[in-house]
């Protein structure tokens, strides 16, 4: 890492001929010492997100039939549902899908448009699709129970997220480490806010068990989504390549990983 870090601080001496026929680099992702293993595919709309991550599922199912995946809620992959609804050539009969996270206490009466996320799910790509499909309120007891299946055979293939305006993934919320292990958290305010119309409604969620930082970074290959202006200062902060992780930004563990995709359209 440091020889990385040198590479960018350190410049080479110029001599006076290059130095007036090249102008420095920028030190691109690649060379920055942090986030050496994101590939940040900067597209541009909402709709291309969505078809890339479509795509990247279906490739992944084509090179791995049993594969494990682990999808999020939230709008920001609604399109990409949307695509794979249309996409009639996966074969999903093998494949193992895993929720990312889910609601304590189902959201009766409140303003979503799915009370569960297992609705959500099921309504948006679980009941168009074969595979296995796992659903983790049966795990609200034994939330290491359901973090054992996914990381069966060494992590998941692919695991799909969305990012929360706090940083957040899944509902690893602020003060998240990356040993965090799959459990039942409080919903930080934030996070209220941000997904309940109106947060002081009686009987709206406060908790939700999410799948853990361990065995979100355990995954081969994890792919976010990111789109929308209200999205790009925390992408910016999670993924700055100068700065090291740090638990206020739960996202920016995934500069710890070796593979990460992340799709924009800003
Ligand atoms: C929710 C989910 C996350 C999701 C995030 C962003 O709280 N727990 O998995 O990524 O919020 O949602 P949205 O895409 O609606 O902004």
């Amino acid at each position: 890492m440091y020889d990385e870090m040198c590479a960018v601080s350190v410049k080479p001496p110029v001599s006076p001929v290059a130095s007036s026929l090249e102008r420095p680099k920028k030190p691109t992702m690649s060379q920055a010492p942090f986030a050496r293993g994101l590939h940040w595919l900067k597209l541009p709309t909402a709709e291309a997100v969505a078809q890339q991550a479509a795509n990247i599922i279906a490739d992944q199912l084509a090179q791995k039939p049993n594969a494990s995946l682990v999808f999020p809620t939230g709008n920001t992959p609604l399109g990409m549902y949307a695509q794979l609804r249309q996409k009639n050539d996966i074969n999903w009969e093998k494949s193992r899908l895993f929720q990312l996270d889910e609601y304590v206490q189902p959201a009766f009466d409140g303003p979503l448009p799915y009370q569960t996320f297992a609705e959500f799910m099921q309504n948006e790509l679980w009941r168009f699709v074969g595979g296995q499909k796992f659903y983790m309120a049966q795990y609200f007891e034994c939330p290491a129970a359901y973090e054992a299946l996914v990381t069966k055979d060494h992590g998941p293939d692919l695991v799909i997220l969305g990012i929360g305006k706090n940083g957040h993934i899944a509902f690893n919320e602020p003060g998240s480490q990356p040993d965090a292990p799959s459990r039942i958290v409080d919903l930080a305010p934030l996070t209220r806010i941000s997904n309940f119309a109106d947060p002081n409604q009686p009987g709206l969620p406060t908790q939700a068990i999410t799948l853990g930082l361990k065995a979100i970074l355990s995954a081969r290959h994890i792919l976010m989504l990111a789109t929308g202006s209200g999205k790009q200062d925390i992408v910016a902060t999670a993924f700055n390549p100068h700065t090291p992780p740090d638990s206020n930004c739960p996202a920016s563990w995934l500069k710890q990983h070796p593979n990460v995709t992340l799709l924009t359209d800003f």
